[in-house]
């Protein structure tokens, strides 16, 4: 099977190639590289540089048989997005539907899509579910809700079925460090933990300490990429043998706070990590964990890599150089 990954550069991305390779995928990868990185570049992949929002490129790649597309390229930061939608709208609206007409064009009927914990907005009940309202409260979640409406249609319309993850907080680097590139500029607590506890960064701020939560920073169910990559890997396979659209939460159910992951990468790394507390930042909710019970029924699919020490030692593996 020939699958084409829009946006196999980045981080995610590049976990899922090396996923999709071990199992023996023919792979090519359509990547901009304006976050993606050479450096997660792997031999046995194709790679074209083109644009999502360049519908030359994109049909140019869609030319080369393909069998399926996996869709992860878009903006990802929900503090940005609340600053500048016309960007999120552009990228991931405009992108995505650029992506779903080019796949008409080619006759390409298969498609997994990078989702988000973001489609639910503050949960009314722990943990998430797929059956949860939507109630996007950020921009970046409402392009992620807009999207799979969309696949919707398509699917109906046009035969496109697709699997839409709704992945949780994306975590962790690949532990044989086959994947190295890091995030320039990260917007993501992770990677500014560990840049504040490599000496990239002076400190962090953690935004809001005043959250109903046991320590009143928020809570986030953290999910290691090795996890999510594995999940594409299953979503293609159910393709293969299942013409059901699906739509699937990528996560532990387990929530940490803000401050338990500082002072756990405090822990484990013997770093001081300096940082401050400020304002709640604009589309945060205080808690999400999410329930992949149907990720599990569906796809076979569990978290193994997903243990906090695991996530904090195989990112600051990549970042303590
Ligand atoms: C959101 C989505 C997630 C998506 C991700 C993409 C939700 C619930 N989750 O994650 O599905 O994959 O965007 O980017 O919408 N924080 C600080 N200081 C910082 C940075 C972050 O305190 O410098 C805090 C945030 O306020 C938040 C937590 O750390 O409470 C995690 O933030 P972040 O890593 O940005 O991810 P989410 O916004 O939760």
């Amino acid at each position: 099977m020939h699958v084409l990954v829009i946006g196999g550069a980045g981080y995610i991305g590049s976990h899922v190639v090396k996923n999709l390779l071990k199992n023996n995928f023919q792979v090519s990868v359509f990547d901009n590289l304006s976050t993606g990185k050479k450096i997660n570049f792997f031999d046995k992949a194709d790679y074209i540089i083109g644009d999502i929002l360049n519908k030359e490129e994109l049909d140019a790649a869609m030319a080369r048989n393909v069998d399926a597309v996996i869709l992860l390229a878009a903006k990802k930061a929900v503090g940005e997005s609340m600053e500048t939608p016309e960007l999120y709208a552009q990228n991931n609206i405009c992108g995505t539907v650029n992506v779903l007409n080019s796949m008409c064009k080619h006759n390409v009927k298969k498609l997994v899509f990078s989702s988000s914990a973001a489609v639910y907005g503050s949960p009314v009940y722990l943990p998430v579910d797929e059956k949860h309202p939507l109630n996007p409260i950020s921009f970046y979640g409402f392009t992620k809700y807009d999207m799979e409406k969309y696949f919707e249609w398509y699917d109906q319309l046009k035969g496109i079925k697709f699997v839409s993850l709704r992945y949780f907080n994306a975590v962790g680097y690949d532990e044989n460090g086959d994947v190295r590139g890091l995030e320039d500029n990260p917007q993501n607590l992770l990677p500014i933990v560990m840049e504040a506890a490599n000496g990239t960064r002076s400190g962090l701020k953690i935004f809001g300490n005043d959250y109903d939560t046991r320590d009143g920073t928020c809570i986030r169910d953290y999910i290691h990429v090795s996890d999510l990559a594995t999940a594409h890997t299953k979503a293609l396979s159910y393709l293969n043998t299942s013409s059901e659209s699906q739509i699937l939460n990528l996560g532990t159910a387990t929530g940490i706070t803000v401050l338990e992951m500082i002072k756990k990468t405090e822990e484990l790394t013997g770093k001081k990590i300096s940082y401050e507390f400020a304002p709640r930042r604009a589309g945060d909710p205080a808690v999400i964990t999410a329930s992949a019970q149907k990720a599990r029924d569906i796809l076979g699919w569990k978290a193994t890599h997903s243990d906090l020490n695991n996530i904090i030692l195989s990112t600051w593996n990549v970042y303590k150089e």
